[in-house]
């Protein structure tokens, strides 16, 4: 297999074979739209990253202007053209900006990634100290973000996906055992 098909497929779900998604043949362009929360660092940064060297459209977004604008001038200094805007998705007023701005500028999007969220626990905490400012940020958050953005979503089945970054805490059927 070669380095092109080792990318796509590392794109590709393995739900089924005759879905599209599994299909090793390039399904997005530049003409794709990807909007990625929580993107200045850590994982929504990797994956903007690794979007744009696909050569997607990615839109970069952080809830501070300062550190959304050095995460993008530090991926353009490695020649990826990503885009910026702000977006505090615990604010349900920077939302409705982004959404607009959103619109205005693309007219829509293809690919959504729930990335952003908190967390003031270290590994074997239970503190529900922040647990208001949790559950705004990494329920309502993407909840309200992704209503807000569906009917901007540019329905295709091969391209359009929401993927929620989340964590094994969040699962239901968790056991220790
Ligand atoms: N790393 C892990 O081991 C791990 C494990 C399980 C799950 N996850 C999940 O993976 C995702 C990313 O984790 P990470 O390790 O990359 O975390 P991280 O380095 O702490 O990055 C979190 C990002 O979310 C942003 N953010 C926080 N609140 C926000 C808000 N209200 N609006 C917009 N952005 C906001 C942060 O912005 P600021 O820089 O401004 O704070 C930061 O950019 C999260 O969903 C997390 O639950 C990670």
């Amino acid at each position: 297999m070669g380095t092109k098909e080792l990318e796509v497929s590392s794109l590709s779900s393995t739900r089924s074979s005759s879905s599209p998604c599994l299909s090793t043949i390039k399904w997005w362009s530049e003409d794709t739209i990807a909007v990625v929360t929580g993107a200045n660092k850590g994982i929504g940064f990797a994956i903007v990253k690794q979007l744009a060297e696909l050569g997607l459209t990615v839109i970069l977004t952080s809830r501070d202007v300062s550190r959304g604008q050095q995460a993008v001038h530090s991926l353009r200094a490695q020649g990826l053209d990503v885009l910026f805007c702000q977006l505090d998705i615990s604010d349900p007023a920077s939302i409705d900006i982004f959404v607009s701005w959103l619109k205005e500028e693309f007219g829509g999007l293809d690919i959504l990634v729930n990335n952003a969220a908190v967390s003031f626990n270290r590994i074997g905490e239970n503190s529900v100290e922040h647990a208001e400012t949790v559950i705004k940020t990494n329920f309502y958050g993407p909840k309200l973000l992704t209503e807000a953005l569906l009917p901007l979503f540019r329905r295709s089945a091969s391209i359009s996906r929401i993927l929620n970054v989340s964590s094994r805490l969040g699962l239901l059927n968790v056991s220790d055992g």
